[in-house]
């Protein structure tokens, strides 16, 4: 089986993707390492574990992480999936999450894990990379002995979805998002903000998607009910701008391309510089096309993607509980 770890700030497009990976029979989820971003770390373990269970695959070890950046203060947390990350909607909060979470730091966890399948193991970063940070700093082997690495943040051409230059995830933490493609010198894949806006689906699509009859479809389109991200009205007049009038499931993108190759048709392979200074650039990605930097380390830059495929990765993943 395909060994994976996945890193996640669990919003609901993160939940998504979870269950892409759940559903595949030839992966098996070693842990899911938790990392503030969507919403407070405490939330993400919570989001996990529910939706751990509604996939009856509780028996996945949830680890909590990093609440906050590397450096200064965390920002505000956005309202992209409500308050909680899964859409306001859950009221049957479980109190007992906390014992159900297991007391291994998500870091400690996630090199243990890695040194004990050296070179097995595929990880997925759904989140700000704060984690993946403090893992090189602890552990500098860490990402010699990972298999590969799977990144959904960043973008291609310096516009951004929550500041003018940045996406999200390298704008919570751009120090991690520095320390992580400068020092993982394993083949690493990226999806960007870009690559999931231009390779979305139809509202129609997502209307099929959510109305198949299995309890983890229910489940999403509970979580996407009151949610204006996936509203498409809010897409097409206030933010089309940034989110263009397609359904854009972004972590799914990173967790397709682990899982099956075949659905990235297109990369551009080349070094990357996360910009760390500048009062409108900070946590920008930019691509060395040209090789100016001198860098001899170059990540994939996802560009296109079978759309074809990756919606039907989508179908089965809300097809669960399965049989694995
Ligand atoms: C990324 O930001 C988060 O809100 C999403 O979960 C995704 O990981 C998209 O920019
Ligand atoms: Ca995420």
């Amino acid at each position: 089986k395909k060994l994976v770890i996945i890193d996640t700030d669990c919003g609901i497009d993160d939940a998504q993707a979870i269950m892409m990976a759940l559903a595949a029979p030839h992966v098996q989820i070693l842990g899911i390492t938790c990392v503030f971003g969507n919403t407070g770390v405490e939330n993400v373990c919570q989001n996990v574990l529910r939706v751990l269970s509604v996939c009856e695959q509780g028996g996945i070890a949830v680890f909590q992480g990093s609440g906050g950046p590397l450096v200064g203060v965390r920002s505000p947390f956005s309202d992209h999936f409500g308050t909680d990350g899964l859409g306001d909607v859950i009221e049957d909060k479980d109190l007992q999450w906390e014992k159900k979470v297991q007391r291994e730091h998500a870091v400690n966890a996630m090199i243990r894990l890695v040194s004990e399948n050296q070179n097995q193991v595929s990880l997925v970063a759904l989140g700000p990379l704060t984690n993946l940070a403090l893992a090189v700093r602890l552990d500098p082997c860490f990402p010699k002995n990972l298999k590969d690495l799977y990144i959904m943040g960043g973008n291609m051409e310096g516009k951004g979805n929550v500041t003018l230059c940045a996406e999200f995830n390298f704008a919570m933490d751009p120090e991690s998002a520095y320390i992580v493609l400068e020092e993982f010198l394993c083949p690493t894949y990226l999806a960007s903000w870009e690559y999931a806006c231009r390779n979305g689906l139809t509202w129609e699509f997502f209307k099929e998607l959510i109305n198949q009859d299995a309890p983890a479809a229910r489940f999403m389109k509970m979580l996407t009910s009151k949610c204006r991200a996936y509203s498409k009205e809010a897409m097409v007049t206030k933010r089309d701008v940034y989110f263009g009038p397609c359904f854009v499931s972004y972590d799914a993108y990173a967790v397709a391309a682990c899982i099956d190759s075949t659905v990235v048709t297109e990369v551009i392979e080349c070094p990357v510089h996360v910009e760390l200074q500048g009062s409108i650039s900070r946590g920008m990605l930019a691509l060395d096309r040209t090789h100016a930097l001198q860098k001899s380390h170059s990540v994939f830059v996802m560009t296109k993607c079978d759309v074809a495929k990756f919606g039907q990765l989508l179908l089965e993943s809300l097809r669960q509980p399965c049989n694995k």
